[in-house]
């Protein structure tokens, strides 16, 4: 097993290894032997046939005692009104705020169930129990949770940090191998953002514990020098202002690894025609984005995505923040007009075509 410490306003710890959701050691987070700490875990309809039973016996074989639901997934069911529900099984069951509330499954359960815990008496802690890749590797580390609200992406949430994040990297063996590389195009993020260690594991196909946790350490070093995401953390969302684009273009047919993919080709090629891109690895991005299965390419034109960026929440005034890459492995933020984002996009499309 891997740990890797997150020292964010609350510290905790990620645990990534095999078997966790069977054999993990509970007793830290337990509470006092006096008392039995309650677990409400929850997860979503698909997940729970596969695992719910295993992370049942986890918690009552460490002393917890133990209420469980699930709820539908998918993104438009990732609301207020969820979250309603769960607050009704926690009260339901009597939760107090000394006990614990868990999210078995993907982003989506770990964003609504982190909102319900969040607001729950005014705070529970809560641990994650990630089973995507891109759960392990994105959502579960970070504390931001939350709601789509009126047609936008997490527009309602807080910050609330997990106490604990259990990642057994055996459950990914269940995930359609779309939605295992759709965790794979974020963890290529990881790569260029940061790491182009992570470009050699995933080339040499390195197990998959050892990526998770150089993701896991790559997340918790901007989570720790920006937790409210003010500034640095932003690097983060490269690819993804044009990968949001795509995705709400596409009214969500594009997957969101999908489109971060080719927001990620698009950006990479748009900061070598600024000048800011002195290592050309756009090649070997585009080469290791294919092994994956991942897109390299969008029939989006450039208007229609600096169109759609107008759109985005993250935009301040007049201008986008862009996540550009300066050489694999260190990114910069640029703001830049919104009003000249179709004209860079177009050279960035066209010069990324050329390549592929
Ligand atoms: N909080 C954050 O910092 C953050 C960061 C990135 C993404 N997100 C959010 O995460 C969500 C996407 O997460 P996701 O891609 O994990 O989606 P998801 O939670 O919808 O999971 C994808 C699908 O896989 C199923 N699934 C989950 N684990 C499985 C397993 N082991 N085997 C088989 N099927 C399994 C789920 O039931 C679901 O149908 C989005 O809502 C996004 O906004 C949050
Ligand atoms: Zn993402």
């Amino acid at each position: 097993m891997i740990i890797t410490k997150v020292n964010a306003s609350t510290p905790y710890n990620v645990y990534i290894g095999k078997g966790l959701i069977d054999s993990f050691d509970l007793s830290p987070y337990a509470g006092k032997e006096d008392a039995v700490r309650k677990a409400a875990i929850i997860t979503d309809e698909i997940v729970s046939p596969l695992y719910l039973y295993r992370v049942i016996k986890l918690f009552k074989k460490n002393g917890f005692e133990v209420c469980s639901c699930s709820f539908e997934g998918g993104e438009e069911h990732k609301t207020l009104d969820t979250v309603g529900k769960l607050l009704s099984f926690l009260s339901m069951h009597q939760l107090t705020r000394t006990d614990v509330v868990v999210a078995l499954g993907g982003g989506i359960v770990g964003d609504v169930v982190g909102f319900a815990a969040s607001v729950y008496l005014r705070g529970l802690d809560f641990i994650q129990i990630p089973t995507t890749l891109l759960a392990a590797v994105d959502s579960s580390v970070g504390g931001k949770t939350g709601v789509n609200f009126e047609g936008l992406k997490n527009q309602v949430g807080c910050f609330h940090q997990p106490s604990a994040v259990i990642c057994d990297v055996d459950t990914f063996s269940t995930l359609p191998p779309a939605r295992f590389s759709e965790g794979i195009s974020e963890v290529i993020k990881y790569g260029v953002i940061s790491s182009p260690e992570i470009f050699t594991m995933l080339e040499n196909r390195t197990p998959i514990e050892e990526i998770v946790a150089k993701c896991v350490s790559i997340k918790a070093l901007f989570v720790e020098g920006d937790e409210y995401d003010k500034g640095e953390r932003q690097m983060l969302n490269f690819g993804h202002t044009v990968g949001h684009a795509i995705e709400k273009l596409s009214h969500g047919t594009v997957s969101h690894g999908n489109a971060v993919a080719v927001g990620m080709v698009v950006m990479t090629a748009s900061a070598a025609c600024l000048g800011y891109c002195t290592d050309d690895f756009s090649l070997r991005l585009s080469a290791l984005l294919k092994k994956y299965n991942l897109p390299v390419s969008t029939d989006y034109t450039a208007a229609d995505i600096a169109e759609a960026v107008l759109h985005d929440k993250k935009r301040s005034s007049d201008k986008v923040t862009l996540v550009l890459p300066e050489k694999l492995g260190k990114c910069i933020l640029v703001p830049y007009k919104v009003d000249e984002l179709a004209g860079l996009l177009g050279k960035g499309l066209s010069s990324s075509a050329e390549k592929k």
